[in-house]
């Protein structure tokens, strides 16, 4: 359709479709602190360089003569039909990046059956994104904060608003050391952006004005925010307490290691997502593909594996369901397009990316995603 639409120039895509440009582009419409912040990672950006070194050395092997004519990328994840296998994966900050941010992007969500994940670490509210996103799939990302109170409020808020699956982040207890950031001198939170999940709180505004704050002065909210998500690390048994306050799929995001997905499994929660943050966590870490064949191994027949970090073309998205993933979060390429054009922008990455899946699953000779399996898959390192 893009094709057929492009060639006779009545649709000029709102960006451009060529993955590896999206990021330069953006690089010239953000400021550099902005820049620097989506597109930066844990030390000397080795991880990041692993994640997609790891695509680069799975390669697919295509089969042919096969009908298409009722070919269907539809899954099923926790009970619930989705369209596609993506799901656009929790990004803190948006506001940072153009105004449209996480409202605007939750509403091209809805408008393409794509669900959306809020960050805790949000510039938009939950009940915002939600009237936003009206008819689409919600999903919360927690960062698990340690004051009952607040967390509890940070549930009550997200079930109430229509979010139905809670993504909890295992491997941000803290931040890392991101020294592009570092040297730009910039957190964003500590200029109050990426707190409106946590400004709009009761819990948390109760809890402030009680420590002698005042909710009217952002920075100290932002402080006081920012102590309330950077603590301390969470234990598995804690994870009973979430079971017992959250009532649907828990997904537990942030797995690389096969015994904590094994000790994931114990918790009761329904879904893990194999990733490494996109990078920007741990530096010389392994490529997160490289994490997902022993892990869907271990666990993949009692949880549901999902993937992320380094997804960047239809091709690679089929790679990492090929090894057993049972949907792909894309992370940065969303925000590249939000940053270059707004929502348009970002649905624009959005839809190039599930025509450039659905082209290659095609051509592969997939029909369906249980198509999508290790047999059309080789590792080979070629070199140079
Ligand atoms: C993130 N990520 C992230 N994850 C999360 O659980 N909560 C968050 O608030 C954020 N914030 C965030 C900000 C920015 C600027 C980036 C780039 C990433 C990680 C995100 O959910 C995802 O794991 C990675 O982005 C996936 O990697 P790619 O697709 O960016 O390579």
């Amino acid at each position: 359709k893009i094709y057929y639409e492009g060639t006779t120039f009545n649709k000029i895509p709102a960006t451009t479709t060529n993955p590896t440009l999206l990021e330069q582009h953006a690089k010239k419409v953000l400021s550099s602190r902005a820049y620097s912040y989506i597109a930066g990672g844990a030390g000397e950006k080795s991880t990041m360089q692993a994640n997609r070194l790891a695509f680069r050395q799975w390669k697919l092997v295509p089969r042919v003569n096969r009908p298409m004519d009722h070919q269907s990328i539809s899954v099923n994840l926790f009970g619930q039909n989705y369209k596609t296998p993506f799901i656009v994966g929790p990004v803190g900050v948006q506001g940072l990046f153009h105004s449209d941010k996480e409202t605007g992007v939750a509403q091209v969500c809805a408008e393409l059956g794509v669900p959306y994940s809020l960050s805790t670490a949000s510039s938009s509210s939950i009940e915002d994104v939600a009237a936003a996103n009206k008819d689409g799939h919600r999903w919360f990302q927690l960062y698990w904060v340690h004051d009952e109170e607040i967390l509890l409020s940070l549930l009550k808020r997200a079930k109430e608003n229509g979010f139905t699956v809670l993504v909890v982040s295992l491997d941000t207890w803290t931040l890392a050391w991101r020294p592009t950031d570092l040297d730009h001198g910039y957190f964003p939170f500590y200029q109050g952006l990426g707190n409106e999940v946590g400004f709009t709180d009761p819990a948390f505004r109760a809890k402030h004005e009680k420590n002698g704050g005042s909710t009217d002065d952002i920075i100290g909210m932002a402080k006081a925010w920012v102590e309330e998500l950077d603590d301390k690390p969470h234990t598995w048994e804690q994870l009973d307490f979430l079971r017992q306050n959250w009532d649907g799929p828990i997904v537990l995001k942030g797995i690389q290691h096969v015994d904590d997905a094994r000790r994931a499994l114990k918790t009761g929660c329904e879904g893990l997502v194999v990733s490494n943050h996109g990078g920007r966590q741990v530096d010389g870490a392994i490529g997160s593909l490289d994490a997902l064949p022993e892990i869907v191994e271990a666990v993949g027949d009692k949880m549901t594996v999902m993937f992320d970090s380094g997804v960047r073309t239809g091709a690679d998205a089929i790679k990492a369901l090929c090894l057993g993933a049972k949907a792909v979060l894309v992370g940065r390429p969303v925000i590249y397009g939000l940053a270059i054009g707004g929502k348009e922008g970002a649905k624009s990455v959005l839809e190039s990316l599930l025509a450039d899946f659905w082209q290659g699953m095609g051509l592969a000779g997939m029909r369906t995603i249980a198509d999508c399996n290790p047999s059309c898959m080789r590792r080979i390192n070629y070199p140079g």
